[in-house]
């Protein structure tokens, strides 16, 4: 069945076929992916929360910015205190909201030209929404409540906006979720090829890619794409009983799959694996 399509095609086909922007979004991801180490690409792509960081905060920004809104439109702040609170606090929000956001973006942007330039038009539009609303503060605060309400509900429109194309990174792009989550791999024990000894090799059982390593006398089996952003691990390393990602580094214990370093969020899927009469099997552990 053919798909219906969004009415905001145009605006979306429009901002990811701009060419124009990647002469400032290549080499400010490449930046932004060289500037930001360990420890701290952990803690910004919240590897320590088992969970992407950016959609938690930008509920706050979101959230209070929006509530001040609507306090404007539909009444109950008549001292404009409350508004100016929560439009402080998504003030204070923004920065490590943007931080978290430009740090998956830098991530992500080299597999999909439609994903750099959206995500730059994205930052570009809060960064609009972050200055009505300061505008906006600035107005009440002199008393000037028709200017406040009128930046404020041009700020909620901004912010409407490129929360759009946040969503439209996550849901249509991909940009975010757990890439195994898909293809779990078999439930019986099925064949899987072979391996040779220290060689990280991947092969296709039941549509799910697998890797399979042989390392220090034993056999290991984990899924092949990355959690993070979808690389093959058969093209990145085996450093002792860890696989370490050649895209952005990070690691995972051969033997259960267990997360070591991010800037991946989920663990990476283990398989049961066995050698029967020379030849290998996995099935899922679950
Ligand atoms: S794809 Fe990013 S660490 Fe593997």
């Amino acid at each position: 069945m053919a798909r219906t399509a969004s009415p905001f095609e145009p605006f979306i086909t429009a901002v990811e076929s701009a060419e124009a922007l990647d002469g400032v979004g290549k080499p400010l991801a490449k930046k932004v992916r060289s500037a930001i180490k360990q420890p701290a690409k952990d803690a910004l792509s919240g590897t320590w929360l088992g969970h992407a960081l950016h959609p938690l905060l930008t509920d706050v920004v979101v959230g209070t910015f929006l509530s001040a809104t609507l306090l404007d439109v539909v009444g109950g702040d008549e001292d404009g205190r409350a508004g100016a609170r929560l439009i402080s606090i998504g003030i204070a929000a923004y920065g490590p909201t943007a931080l978290t956001g430009i740090n998956d973006w830098a991530d992500t942007e080299p597999v999909d030209d439609g994903i750099r330039r959206a995500g730059l038009v994205h930052a570009a539009t809060n960064t609009t929404a972050l200055a009505l609303y300061a505008l906006s503060l600035k107005a009440r605060r002199s008393g000037n409540r028709g200017r406040a309400r009128a930046l404020s509900v041009a700020g909620a429109t901004a912010i409407g906006a490129a929360g759009f194309l946040g969503g439209h990174l996550s849901f249509a792009k991909g940009v975010g979720p757990d890439q195994t989550i898909f293809d779990p791999g078999p439930d019986e024990w099925t064949a899987a090829g072979d391996v040779p000894e220290g060689t990280p090799t991947r092969v296709v059982v039941d549509d799910t890619p697998v890797l399979l390593v042989r390392a220090q006398g034993s056999l290991y089996a984990l899924h092949d794409r990355c959690s993070h952003r979808g690389c093959s691990l058969s093209d990145g390393e085996i450093d002792g009983l860890e696989v370490v990602c050649a895209c952005h580094g990070s690691r995972f214990d051969l033997r259960d799959g267990s997360l070591k370093q991010g800037p991946a969020t989920a663990p990476q899927p283990a398989f049961e694996i066995r050698e029967r009469e020379g030849k290998i099997e996995i099935r899922r552990t679950d």
